[in-house]
């Protein structure tokens, strides 16, 4: 059976591009058709300025939203990132695989301190490292494939091509993953600014659907959202980024498909009015699922417990293997103590 892997950073409150894009798949498809690990990358949440007491507030609300979201424990694997060693243990090793001028390339990394440094503020080193660290995540649980969403496409590039480097130099060690894009709605386009993706830690709250937003929210947002000059509904992701938007969530949201939902709304009202009202539907049992596993808060951290169990017992072996195959001498085992005796 394939090994999936994806995970989501706690660096802000989930959105509906988080699930369109990713959660829902892992939750409708990938956890019944394959062996599946999903993550709470929390140590990805220290790339850029963080509180620790958010970030420890975020991780939590993270778990609970991917269990709402139809995450089965009985069926999937769910745990939190720094809960587990592997994941830096062969971070350092991919560290000595990877190239500075390989990490400098990541646009997501060329965005992301540009920004930074236009604010004047300095540039953490590990957001410079972080892709190589997510090359970890996926290559210590083998996995071959990795369901994200568009932005992602690059890091799991980089993951493929540190697999296939390692192998050579050192022998065999790692499967080698590829990504999988949804059908639509692979990078849901922030409401009010449609040339950009709707990032949970950007500033932009009227444009960024939250997976909590209520109702009257999600309909004001939706409808407020902004659109193309022209009348005509037509798909369009170049020429009409905001209307291409509205319909690529309304088809996710409902099954259909962006072209054939376009020929059937007369109005750019008409649309919104429909997408406010499908995202409404598609959030619902979200939220009210959410709403009861907040009210029983140890049976969340139990499944991070047992997950993290699960998760160590799958990574173990291939970083063990990885750290031999690179030339790292085994620690003499103590000796058995009875034995001894
Ligand atoms: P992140 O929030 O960056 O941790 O992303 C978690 C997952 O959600 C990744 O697979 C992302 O590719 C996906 N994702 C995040 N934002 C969007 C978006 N606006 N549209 C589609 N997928 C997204
Ligand atoms: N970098 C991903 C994001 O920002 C999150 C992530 C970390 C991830 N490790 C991963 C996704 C491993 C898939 C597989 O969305």
């Amino acid at each position: 059976m394939t090994r999936v892997f994806s995970g989501v950073k706690p660096t802000g409150h989930l959105t509906l591009g988080n699930y369109l894009g990713a959660m829902r798949q892992w939750a409708a498809v990938d956890q019944h058709e394959a062996d599946a690990v999903f993550c709470i990358v929390d140590l990805h949440g220290m790339t850029v300025d963080h509180d620790p007491a958010r970030l420890r507030r975020l991780t939590r609300q993270a778990a609970t939203l991917l269990l709402a979201a139809g995450l089965d424990p009985e069926l999937c694997t769910v745990f939190v990132q720094s809960h587990v060693d592997e994941h830096a243990r062969l971070s350092y090793v991919l560290e000595c695989v990877a190239t500075d001028g390989e990490m400098r390339r990541m646009i997501q990394y060329k965005d992301k301190s540009a920004r930074e440094r236009a604010r004047g503020g300095s540039v953490r080193l590990s957001l410079l490292t972080y892709p190589v660290l997510m090359a970890a995540d996926i290559l210590a649980y083998g996995a071959g494939e990795v369901p994200v969403g568009d932005d992602q496409a690059q890091h799991v590039e980089l993951a493929r091509d540190l697999a296939v480097r390692f192998n050579q130099r050192y022998g065999h060690t790692f499967v080698v993953p590829k990504a999988t894009l949804p059908r639509v709605a692979a990078r849901v386009m922030n409401l009010q600014e449609p040339t950009s993706k709707m990032g949970k830690s950007d500033d932009s709250g009227p444009g960024i659907v939250y997976l909590l937003d209520e109702p009257d929210v999600v309909r004001r947002k939706v409808l407020r959202a902004v659109t193309d000059s022209g009348r005509e509904v037509v798909y369009d992701r170049e020429g009409r980024p905001g209307v291409a938007n509205l319909l690529e969530i309304l088809a996710a949201c409902t099954g259909g498909n962006p072209e054939s939902l376009a020929s059937v709304h007369q109005s750019y009202g008409a649309l919104k009015k429909d997408t406010a009202e499908a995202v409404i539907e598609a959030l619902g049992p979200v939220q009210a699922r959410h709403k009861e596993l907040c009210a029983d808060p140890g049976y969340v951290e139990e499944v991070l417990r047992h997950g993290a169990e699960k998760a160590r017992a799958m990574a173990r072996p291939t970083v063990d293997t990885a750290y031999r195959a690179i030339g790292l001498l085994p620690p003499v085992a103590e000796p058995a103590l009875n034995a001894a005796r």
